[in-house]
């Protein structure tokens, strides 16, 4: 696991940026996995200006989501298919039946998981992991307590990321109980993981995934197995290493 402190959300942007490019331009078919939530923006910004700017091609490459919501309706706006194309996946020319994310509306939803498993492993895998880190340690919505070996699986989303999440949504009442997630060991799988973690309410879960043991307490901890694994944090994020 290499941790990179940068000044801010700018240069971890592009440094993660330079991470996607390299490997497109090396492998024009590459697979993304794909975060959502507000770490990885500075990614997609910085993404899609070399799209526009440096003709950056995603025309044959893949994305899958990390997860969604279950019972939103189709094309709900908060539905992780719906994010991940206003904030990324429509401002670069990845086509998008090369998009997946899981279908949290799927009637067999342990089916629709273990499509989803099969779906990745027939385009090769994953080669890069974009990833964001809960202030609990989660990754995915892979809680704490999740099993370091699950697989893409239905979780229940504890009260506290209910909260968290229920600024997206008119209320706490309308926040979805149920999600689908890759599991940790799904998240292992892909051949580098990129996390980003900025601000200061960030700092005990990157101290604890970072530096703790490796524990389903903290899922997060589980990258210290990966064998190339990119942390890239801002000094407020990094303020609680030793
Ligand atoms: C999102 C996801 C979550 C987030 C995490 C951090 O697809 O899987 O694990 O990465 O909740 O969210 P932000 O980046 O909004 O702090």
């Amino acid at each position: 696991m290499e941790v990179v402190i940068l000044p801010g959300n700018r240069q971890i942007g592009k440094l993660a940026a330079d991470a996607v490019e390299a490997l497109l331009r090396r492998k024009p078919n590459a697979v993304l996995g794909l975060a959502t939530g507000s770490s990885p923006l500075p990614v997609y910004d910085e993404l899609a200006v070399r799209h526009e700017r440096d003709g950056l091609d995603f025309s044959a490459a893949h994305a899958f989501a990390l997860d969604e919501y279950v019972g939103l309706v189709p094309g709900h706006p908060e539905s992780y298919r719906e994010v991940i194309g206003r904030e990324f996946t429509s401002r670069v020319n990845i086509l998008p039946e090369n998009v997946h994310t899981p279908d949290g509306s799927a009637a067999d939803i342990p089916a629709e998981c273990r499509a989803y498993e099969d779906r990745m492993r027939a385009v090769g895998g994953v080669d890069l992991q974009i990833l964001g880190v809960g202030t609990d340690g989660h990754i995915g919505f892979n809680e704490p307590g999740s099993s370091l070996a699950s697989r893409t699986r239905i979780k229940t989303l504890i009260e506290q990321t209910r909260r968290d999440n229920a600024r997206f949504f008119t209320s706490l009442a309308d926040v979805p109980h149920h999600v689908v997630t890759q599991g940790l060991g799904t998240i292992l799988e892909a051949r580098h993981v990129v996390l980003i973690a900025t601000g200061a309410q960030k700092a005990p879960a990157v101290r604890d995934f970072v530096e703790g043991p490796v524990s389903a307490v903290c899922p997060a901890s589980v990258l210290q197995f990966h064998p190339h694994a990119s942390i890239l944090v801002d000094e407020a994020a990094a303020s609680s290493l030793k």
